[in-house]
């Protein structure tokens, strides 16, 4: 049976997304309307009050299914064991409560804007990124559950509209995004700005973890919109990027470009806070938004939610494409 769904946009105090309200649990009907609810509302659903998703985890796995064809088993990729869902190797844990998780992002510094505010804009707020897009072709949606969420306060995650903000681009700079690549790279692979700052030399790549180029501009296969696709520090190759064919480097013409574009990205009036209440489920679109955790307190905190990621709609760019993360000697031929 297919579930109605309640919809309502924009996301409180943004100017992009929706909540969405079920008229039943999740396992009592499918609610097949969301992918196109979610390419309505620019890329941002939250659909709270899930809390069915906890005791029986497959419901999220089988929702992921809703927004495409291929939705990740996280035993393939090159992450630790500890941090997949025991039974539902589709879900990946983001969480403080396992040996070897990772830790929270720092606090901004100052922790607080010039005038008192909870800083949202690049570089006073950092970890801007699109999910997986050091990956050809990147996934398309994510959808992160808080089976047990910190308090409001802390532990958010922020959202920012690669639409809007491509819209506002003043046309200079849209004539010179246009038809550029950036150069994303493995966050904890050694080629972020850190890294290139500290003059730490680059370790060897495996060809399957080599950086990707993505364009700078995406248009969007399902709603032909075009959205800014761009990460910033530990998410881009600060060695052989950030841009393809522009001064590399952390003090190239690169990295001042890159400074400017996530500055204005991540402008307050393209952003969303969402402060999480357990069972609040947000879907969300790589193709068109970047997101960003904040800070909880590892000592006192704990933290679980659950991610699954789902692709198999990148646009006309990627067709045919081999998959870059899978080793080739792992590689369906
Ligand atoms: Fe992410």
């Amino acid at each position: 049976m297919s579930g109605r769904l309640e919809i309502d946009g924009p996301l409180p105090g943004a100017r992009f997304g929706a909540t969405v309200r079920l008229d039943r649990p999740l396992g009592e009907a499918t609610p097949e309307g969301l992918p196109q609810a979610l390419a309505d509302a620019g890329g941002l659903l939250l659909i709270p009050g899930r809390t069915e998703i906890g005791p029986a985890p497959a419901l999220l796995v089988e929702l992921s299914r809703l927004f495409g064809p291929e939705v990740e088993d996280y035993r393939n990729l090159l992450i630790g064991r500890h941090m997949v869902h025991e039974t539902q190797p589709e879900i990946l844990l983001v969480t403080n409560t396992v040996p070897g998780a990772r830790p929270p992002p720092a606090l901004p510094d100052p922790p607080l804007t010039a005038d008192g505010k909870f800083p949202v804009q690049y570089p006073h707020r950092r970890g801007w990124h699109t999910d997986q897009s050091y990956r050809r072709p990147p996934p398309d949606i994510s959808l992160f559950y808080a089976a047990v969420p910190v308090d409001r306060t802390r532990g958010q995650t922020l959202f920012a509209s690669g639409i809007l903000a491509y819209e506002a681009l003043p046309p200079a700079l849209k004539a010179r995004v246009d038809g550029l690549q950036g150069l994303h790279a493995q966050p904890g692979s050694g080629r972020g700005r850190k890294e290139a700052l500290a003059g730490t030399p680059p370790r060897a790549f495996a060809p399957h973890e080599r950086s990707q180029p993505q364009p700078v501009v995406r248009t969007h296969p399902v709603t032909g919109e075009r959205a800014l696709y761009l990460c910033e520090y530990s998410q881009m190759d600060w060695f052989e990027g950030p841009f393809v064919g522009m001064q590399p480097g952390p003090h190239g013409d690169g990295a001042a470009l890159l400074d400017e574009l996530m500055a204005h990205y991540t402008r307050p009036e393209f952003v969303y806070v969402h402060e999480w209440t357990e069972g609040d489920l947000l879907i969300w679109d790589n193709r068109c938004l970047i997101h960003t955790a904040t800070w909880y307190d590892p000592e006192k905190d704990r933290r679980v939610m659950w991610r699954t990621t789902v692709g198999g709609n990148p646009g006309p760019l990627y067709a045919g494409e081999r998959k870059s993360w899978i080793p080739l000697d792992q590689a369906a031929v």
